[in-house]
């Protein structure tokens, strides 16, 4: 690209971005009364099961919504609609949801802000050890494992809408989701790249890696602001 399409191109970005943020509003707004109501065709109230905040649940394994991208997010539940994720719970809410429903329930969790999620205090204070940092910074290649963090970003803050952040969230629904690739429940990974690195990771690993990145603090506002373009 030379300069002055460079210069065209973010022109019209921001043209594109004013000229949606309000019926981005609009969706944020309709996204709240999901979350909190339900939307009256059987998704009952999302924050019943993931917090009031969208903090999530380590004990009841619901995973943190708060802050993550609204693509990522929107991919979820589409792939629990379709069943390419199963989950017993989740499926049954994600079907009960319009496409018009997850677009607006994604723009309103991906604008919560991180830090209004208070996470438990046993996550903040366990000490990382130092074979997880390992395996997510320079990954485990004597078993064919790459660094998580080449693809979920320095210290897991997770990269655009396609990889999710792992920083901050709780480490019981992290450990369940790998299992879940491992059992073939999940399958909705683009490529099936996260497919292989589950089955390759030992119980233990799966055990420190989770609880390190539970233990990492979450940066999600360069991702809250949903609907942006990121730059990697
Ligand atoms: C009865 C409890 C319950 C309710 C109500 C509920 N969820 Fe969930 N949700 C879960 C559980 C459990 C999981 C983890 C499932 C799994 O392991 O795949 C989950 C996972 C998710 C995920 C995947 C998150 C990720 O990081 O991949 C999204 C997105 C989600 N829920 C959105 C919603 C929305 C939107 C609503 C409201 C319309 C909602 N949930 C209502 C229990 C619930
Ligand atoms: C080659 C790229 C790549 C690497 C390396 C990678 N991941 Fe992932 N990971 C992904 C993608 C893509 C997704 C999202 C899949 C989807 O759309 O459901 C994901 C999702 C996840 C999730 C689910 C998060 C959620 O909110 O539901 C966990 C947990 C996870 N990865 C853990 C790890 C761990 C631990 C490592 C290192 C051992 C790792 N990943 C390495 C690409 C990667």
């Amino acid at each position: 690209m030379n300069k002055r399409t460079r210069q065209l191109s973010s022109l019209l970005v921001i043209w594109g971005a004013c000229a949606s943020l309000p019926a981005w509003a609009d969706a944020i707004q309709r996204g709240q009364a999901i979350a909190q109501q339900g939307n009256g065709q059987g998704a009952i109230a999302c924050l019943s099961c993931h917090g009031p905040q969208g903090e999530g649940n380590a004990a009841g394994g619901f995973p943190r919504l708060a802050g993550l991208p609204a693509g990522y997010l929107s991919h979820q539940l589409r792939s629990y609609r379709d069943g390419t994720r199963q989950n017993p719970m989740m499926q049954p809410f994600a079907l009960a949801l319009t496409d018009e429903d997850i677009q607006a329930v994604s723009a309103y969790y991906a604008s919560l802000e991180g830090e209004d999620v208070n996470l438990p205090t046993s996550y903040q204070a366990a000490a990382p050890e130092n074979t997880a940092e390992w395996l997510a910074e320079r990954g485990d290649w004597e078993n064919t494992i790459p660094a998580c963090n080449q693809c979920h970003g320095p210290n897991g803050q997770g990269v655009g809408d396609t990889f999710p952040p792992l920083a901050g969230q709780h480490a019981s629904y992290l450990a369940a989701q790998l299992n879940a690739w491992r059992n073939g429940t999940r399958s909705n990974d683009p490529n099936g790249l996260m497919q292989g690195i589950a089955e390759r990771l030992s119980e233990e690993q799966i055990g420190l890696i989770t609880a390190y990145y539970a233990t990492l603090p979450e940066q999600l506002s360069a991702n809250a602001a949903a609907g942006q373009e990121e730059t990697p």
